[in-house]
């Protein structure tokens, strides 16, 4: 049974135009939080009843904090980035499975697109071997050092071209064409897409994290679904993103 927690904002402040890094206290959500889970956020206000679903970028054992980053793009998420530093929000959590980590795989390729691509940091922390990470904005880019930090090596395409290649994540996939075990990716559907088709064709088993708008964000309202092969395109089944994902196998989806 998830539980809704109280949690401390420890640190707040805002990256990058409209986007924003927020430091959450809980050491009940840390102590089970597993990488491309994510947590719904109660705002309690009017017509904000419903929680606001956000990726977990950053665990932090030690200090029992979670990192959260996210975009401003409603009024949920306007109304989020008012919250200050000591004041404390409703939090519901870790929710969702995460991503599949396997020890014996060496050789990782780790796709980002936008605001997708806080959860890979997370990721990438526990991920043992080689690391490489595409990354695809609009324009400017984040979190590109935090990777770096990581160990990592970051590949990054803008569409605008002010940073990186020009184009998309999918450009950089085929000028680098990197070689890996296991493909881990974030970001808009459409992305997911052509990413799942490229490790396809590449024959790299894909796992995608995906996006739906969502209402209860437990489980119980079946508003946040997805269709997902039982042996092929025509015989399918809905699944709840909140609840059988957010990461499922790219050959399962049914794009
Ligand atoms: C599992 C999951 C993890 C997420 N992680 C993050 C994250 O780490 N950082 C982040 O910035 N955002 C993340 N989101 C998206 C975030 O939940 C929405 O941006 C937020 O709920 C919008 O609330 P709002 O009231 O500000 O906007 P609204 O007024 O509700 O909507 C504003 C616009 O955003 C679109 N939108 C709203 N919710 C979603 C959604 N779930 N998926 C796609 N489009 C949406 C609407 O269609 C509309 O165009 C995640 C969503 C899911 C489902
Ligand atoms: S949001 Fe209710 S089932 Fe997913």
């Amino acid at each position: 049974m998830k539980k809704v927690y109280d949690c401390e904002i420890i640190k707040h402040k805002e990256i990058a135009p409209c986007i924003f890094m927020m430091e959450v206290l809980s050491e009940e959500i840390v102590c089970s939080a597993l990488a491309g889970q994510f947590v719904s956020i109660y705002l309690n206000k009017g017509e904000m009843l419903l929680p606001r679903p956000i990726s977990i970028c950053d665990i932090d054992k030690d200090k029992g904090t979670l990192k959260l980053i996210y975009g401003v793009v409603g009024k949920g998420t306007a109304e989020l980035a008012a919250f200050k530093t000591g004041e404390v929000l409703k939090v519901l959590g870790p929710v969702g499975n995460g991503f599949k980590i396997e020890d014996t795989i060496k050789k990782h390729i780790v796709i980002g697109g936008g605001i997708g691509t806080p959860p890979l940091i997370e990721l990438v922390k526990q991920l043992k071997g080689k690391v490489e990470v595409f990354l695809g904005f609009a324009k400017d880019s984040i979190l590109e050092e935090r990777f770096k930090e990581l160990g990592a090596t970051v590949y990054v395409a803008t569409e605008d071209g002010s940073m990186g290649i020009k184009g998309n994540v999918i450009d950089l996939l085929e000028q680098i064409n990197p070689d890996g075990d296991m493909i881990y990716s974030c970001g808009p559907k459409g992305m997911l897409r052509a990413v799942d088709l490229w490790g396809r064709e590449k024959g790299i088993k894909t796992q995608v994290s995906l996006e739906e708008r969502m209402a209860c964000g437990i489980g119980a309202c079946v508003g946040c679904t997805c269709k997902t092969k039982k042996k092929n395109e025509e015989d399918w089944q809905n699944r709840r993103v909140c609840k059988d994902g957010p990461v499922f196998w790219g050959e399962e989806v049914v794009w």
